[in-house]
């Protein structure tokens, strides 16, 4: 395992600048006291990294990070990160908790989770965020003018405010709320928001988005890694279509979960099979981006289309 639960240590300690991301690279002994660990365990760690290809080995025969796992690993603001996803898997909500409601299949939601549960969520949106914001939205047509000129916008399951901070700090004539149905994660936006100094241009609402009433207001609504957590998606569908004005646009950003069984022995589809320990929990699964482009489609949407974004990530769009 490259993941220890109990320990403050685990493969971020062990990969940082601080240890083993040096150019020269480090022995066991010499990670384990750049690390301040113990050096037989530091020993074990660094070979099951090595085994996992995490580490290389140098001709000098230290451990260096593999090629490309300072981005892919330690840098959030890379449009690849991975990172996040492991804070996620190692919390007991995850694998654990799903372990101990099989026999009776009891169900969760984000109310019950802990703190630490939705800040490791929110660590796996940001590359989803960074590269939706600004290079997806250019693909979607119409939609860059109408958020260069100062559009109305919805961000619906805005979590712990990524999309809102980035959404209005790359676009500075939108207006943009917030919807979530789970008190703790607003007030974590609202944080982040006036962190970023942008608590002007936001607003929040705390409503399910089955529960969501507003007519013809916003011009562009989105949301993020959330869309297949509805819990009755075809009510959801037809309340954003009413909340956009005519001709707004509403964009998805999502995991695309394989339909069938065919597809579900690649990498992506393994690291989406391991989310789906969660979402069922959560009383959902995730979806295929075919099944996005027919709820759009059914709920009256126009120009409905899609396009691939990375191997975990599918942006599906349509215009009321
Ligand atoms: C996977 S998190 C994503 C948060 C954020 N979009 C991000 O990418 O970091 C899902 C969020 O959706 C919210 N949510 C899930 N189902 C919802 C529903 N039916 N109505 C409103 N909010 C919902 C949860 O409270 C949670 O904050």
């Amino acid at each position: 395992m490259l993941v220890s639960k109990q320990s403050k240590w685990d493969w971020r300690t062990g990969c940082s600048k601080r240890s083993i991301a040096t150019p020269d690279g480090l022995s066991a002994d010499e990670l384990a006291s750049a690390a301040g660990t113990e050096a037989f365990y530091t020993g074990v760690w660094a070979k099951s990294a090595y085994g996992a290809s995490l580490l290389e080995l140098n001709t000098e025969g230290k451990y260096v990070l593999a090629p490309h796992m300072d981005k892919l690993l330690l840098n959030p603001e890379f449009p690849g990160y991975v990172g996040g996803i492991i804070n996620v898997f190692k919390q007991p909500e995850m694998f654990d908790s799903f372990n101990a409601n099989l026999p009776t299949g009891k169900r969760t939601w984000w109310d019950e989770v802990s703190p630490e549960f939705i800040q490791g969520v929110s660590g796996t949106g940001a590359p989803f965020y960074n590269r939706l914001i600004p290079g997806g939205l250019a693909q979607v047509p119409d939609l860059v003018e109408k958020l260069e000129t100062g559009a109305s916008v919805l961000e619906l399951a805005s979590g712990a405010g990524r999309g809102l901070v980035k959404l209005a700090a790359q676009y500075p004539n939108v207006s943009i709320t917030g919807l979530d149905g789970d008190a703790h994660s607003i007030s974590l936006a609202k944080d982040r928001v006036a962190d970023a100094g942008l608590s002007d241009r936001v607003d929040y609402l705390q409503s399910t988005l089955e529960d969501l009433s507003e007519e013809d207001k916003y011009d562009f609504v989105f949301i993020n890694i959330s869309m297949h957590e509805a819990r009755d998606i075809d009510l959801a569908t037809k309340n954003i279509r009413n909340a956009l004005k005519p001709g707004g646009i509403f964009v998805i950003s999502d995991f695309p979960f394989p339909d069938g069984h065919e597809g579900l022995r690649t990498v992506p589809a393994r690291v989406m099979s391991g989310i789906q320990y969660f979402e069922a929990q959560i009383d959902d699964q995730l979806v295929s981006t075919e099944t996005f482009v027919k709820l759009l489609q059914d709920q009256g949407f126009s120009g409905v289309d899609s396009f691939i974004i990375s191997p975990v990530h599918n942006v599906i769009y349509g215009t009321k």
